[in-house]
């Protein structure tokens, strides 16, 4: 079974690129691919881009690993309350070469912030937008206040409530499709 797993953020120390790596290695009989949006970036999406553009091959590359997942492992951060630019522009980008880029892959969504609300607005933006993009939401969980509950060293959630929630969601994930 393979597994996808992406931050959606472009940070280099990305909070929500360790919190989807760590979920998805709790998957068993998984084989783990992390992505790095970095790998991913294009100029700021805009019509006019797209004209001088035309489909670019990254785009086609993102919308090619999704694809290759039979498990998607998402942790969105969340910038002023919604999606970060970096996420929602190649998302913005790979919607234009094919209108479902999650294709219907079973999706765990996750988020996670330093503060106590983990990035839950920027998981509802999340859980408005993909269903209506071929996103097939699953099961969701939120990591509040990050760096008391997760071991940066260790890569895991040092919370044991939170640990256990995770585990929990895992163990009972639908992954049929
Ligand atoms: C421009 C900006 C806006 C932010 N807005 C929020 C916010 O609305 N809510 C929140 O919980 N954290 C917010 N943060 C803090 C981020 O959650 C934090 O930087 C986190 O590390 C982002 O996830 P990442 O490490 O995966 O990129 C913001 C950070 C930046 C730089």
């Amino acid at each position: 079974m393979k597994i996808v797993a992406l931050g959606g953020s472009s940070s280099s120390t990305s909070i929500n690129k360790r919190l989807a790596t760590y979920a998805a290695g709790l998957f068993e009989n998984g084989h783990v691919e992390v992505l790095d949006l970095n790998d991913y970036e294009l100029p700021l999406f805009s019509v006019d881009k797209e004209k001088e553009l035309g489909q670019p091959a990254i785009a086609r590359a993102f919308l090619d690993k999704i694809g290759s997942a039979d498990i998607l492992v998402l942790s969105v951060a969340e910038h002023n309350a919604g999606l970060t630019v970096a996420f929602k522009n190649i998302y913005d980008w790979a919607s234009r070469q094919h209108k479902k880029v999650w294709q219907d892959i079973p999706m765990l969504l996750l988020s996670t912030s330093p503060g106590k609300r983990g990035g839950m607005s920027a998981l509802e933006a999340a859980k408005i937008s993909l269903p209506h993009y071929g996103g097939n939401i699953r099961a969701t969980f939120s990591l509040p206040l990050f760096n008391e509950n997760f071991d940066i060293e260790a890569g895991k959630i040092s919370n044991k409530e939170h640990d256990d929630a995770l585990k929990d969601i895992i163990r009972n994930f639908d992954y049929g499709k």
